[in-house]
């Protein structure tokens, strides 16, 4: 695994501006977008994405404590783009998904040591129905979460951004995304980064569990610069 420090060679920076209740703007002090984080960062990244995913996945990866510990383990640092505050602080994460896998890439086996072998047995194939496959020339947005305590000043869309950048320099020229029929304010979100709805997912009989209906999948073309 490389850490944040050996991938700060290819790390680029952006900057945003906050939007406060009010809606105008300030600047914000200079935070950073990279590729990856350190090792010992695992942990806080697998709390922020429980935390913006657990109503989505809960009911399969409970209880809490296994489900940090497989996350933490599962984790890829080289397909994380990371949004940090000026001391540090992880604020939010975009995962992304290429062809040498994506943000969290656990197997059997590694399900298996969290879970034990039978709990492993019905959740894989479970978690596999939310796995997304790829087409050429496409990279895939692969979770993104923000801190919920900064929600809403811009650092959804500032990585939403460096996605797209991420995708340029592979030489990719799509990038693609699936929401769920529950979250509109996220795909509102989308639409207007240049996202537009390209096909349905449906949960079927496992609607309960996942506690949605349908995903929309939603595609932006990667322009070149
Ligand atoms: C979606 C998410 C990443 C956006 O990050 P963000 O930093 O709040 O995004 P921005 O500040 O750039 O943009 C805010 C916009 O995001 C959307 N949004 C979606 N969920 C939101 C939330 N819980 N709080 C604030 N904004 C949210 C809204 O469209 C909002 O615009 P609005 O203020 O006009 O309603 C963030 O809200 C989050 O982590 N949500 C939980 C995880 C999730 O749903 N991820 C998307 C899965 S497809």
């Amino acid at each position: 695994m490389q850490s944040r420090l050996a991938i700060q060679r290819d790390a680029f920076r952006a900057t945003w501006q906050v939007r406060e209740a009010t809606g105008g703007c300030r600047s914000m002090p200079r935070a950073t977008i990279e590729r990856g984080f350190d090792e010992e960062e695992r942990a806080q990244v697998a709390a922020l994405f429980w935390q913006a995913f657990s109503g989505k996945l809960g009911r399969i990866m409970a209880p809490e404590m296994r489900a940090l510990k497989f996350i933490e383990k599962a984790l890829r640092l080289d397909h994380a783009l990371v949004a940090r505050s000026d001391t540090g602080r992880i604020l939010g994460v975009a995962g992304f998904k290429t062809r040498h896998g994506g943000l969290i890439s656990g197997d059997f086996s590694d399900l298996a040591r969290v879970y034990g072998r039978f709990g492993a047995l019905w959740r894989g194939p479970l978690l596999d129905l939310m796995d997304r496959q790829l087409k050429d020339g496409q990279l895939l947005l692969d979770g993104i979460f923000v801190d919920q305590d900064v929600r809403g000043m811009g650092i959804g869309s500032a990585l939403i951004d460096a996605v797209v950048s991420e995708a340029r320099e592979r030489g990719l020229t799509e990038v693609r995304l699936s929401v769920v029929d529950t979250n509109l304010r996220a795909r509102a979100l989308y639409e207007r980064h240049g996202f537009l709805p390209k096909g349905r997912e449906d949960t079927g009989i496992f609607a309960s569990l996942f506690g949605f209906h349908h995903a929309t999948t939603m595609c932006r073309p990667v322009d070149r610069r």
